[in-house]
Parts: C-alpha cells; structure tokens; sequence
C-alpha cells in the first residue's frame, strides 16, 4: 500500500520518490498520452489496487484524458461513479459516457471470477462493441484537443 512520504501532488519531480516501485510507476505513467480504465465492480466500488496504483501519482495523470470501462452483474455503473470522481480529482479529463459490461447471467460471473470463459467468444458482448467504439473516439477527440493545446502553449513560450 502507498508509502511514500509525501503528498504525490506536492512532489514534481519524480526524482523525489523515496522508493523505487514509485519513480518506475511514474516512468512507465509518464510515456502515456490517454488512458482506458478497464474495472470490475467490488461491493458498488472499484477494486482498492486501483486506488492504490491512481493515488501514487499526481502529476503523471494530471491533464491527461481517461476513458472508463466497468464490469460487473449489473455493469458496475456504481464503480465506475466512484472512479469517475478520483480521476478528475487527479485532474484528468474523463471521457463523459462509461461503457459498462452486464455478465449475461449468475454463472456467466462465477466463471468470470474463476478466470474461465463466459461466452466473450461466443460475443455475448458484440451488442456493447459500436458504443464502446463511439466511447473510443470521443477520446482520441480529447487526446487531440489536449495535444493542440499543448503545441499552442509551446508556441508561446517560443514567442
Ligand atoms: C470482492 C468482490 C465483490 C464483488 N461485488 C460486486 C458488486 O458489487 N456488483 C457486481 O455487479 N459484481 C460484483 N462482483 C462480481 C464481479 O463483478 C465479478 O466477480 C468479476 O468477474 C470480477 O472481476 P475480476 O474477475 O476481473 O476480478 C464482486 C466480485 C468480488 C470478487
């Protein structure tokens, strides 16, 4: 669990991580332009080594745009709420429809939860692919405002 000793969004420059796993997180968060939060839903909330993992980092995240897929019995609208709040806590810009996969029925998230097959092959989610493509593009619609905001800021430094 987090234990660095200061508050991420006080810390800009990585090199000021006290441990190791933290300055890698920060290397391997900092290479990405946008992000897809792929999630279950546990007890109406996303998993704790989610938070974890988001609550490491500030800067890292901040700016970037995110795009929130969830899965659960009834599609794990509820994590993906709670999700949604963190990472615009993070300041990042969160795509405004989340996808969310319904399991077809109570085996269907018994095997799921085993890691077996529950019908994907059979495209018990083929119905979900045109929305969650749409959803998809709403985000690269981000990632390009974000980057020719970027490359405007740039040009005013220049000026
Ligand atoms: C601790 C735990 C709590 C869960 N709570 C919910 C829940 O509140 N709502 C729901 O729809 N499914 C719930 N589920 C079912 C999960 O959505 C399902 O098990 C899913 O396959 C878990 O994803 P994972 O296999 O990637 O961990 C829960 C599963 C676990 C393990």
């Amino acid at each position: 669990m987090f234990n660095e000793s200061a508050i991420p969004a006080q810390t800009k420059d990585p090199s000021a991580y006290t441990q190791p796993h933290t300055r890698a997180w920060s290397a391997e968060i900092s290479k990405h332009q946008a992000f897809i939060f792929v999630l279950p839903q546990y007890n109406w909330g996303y998993p704790a080594v989610l938070k974890n993992a988001l609550d490491y980092l500030f800067h890292e995240w901040s700016g970037k745009p995110a795009m929130v897929v969830s899965y659960g019995g009834h599609g794990g609208g509820k994590a993906a709420e709670q999700l949604k709040q963190v990472l615009q806590a993070l300041k990042m810009r969160v795509v405004e429809n989340m996808p969310a996969l319904t399991f077809p029925g109570h085996d269907a998230i018994l095997a799921a939860t085993r890691g077996e097959e529950f019908g994907l092959a059979e495209g018990v989610w083929d119905g979900e692919r045109e929305g969650i493509r749409r959803v998809g593009e709403e985000l690269l619609g981000m990632l390009v405002e974000v980057e020719a905001g970027s490359v405007a800021k740039e040009g005013e430094k220049g000026q």
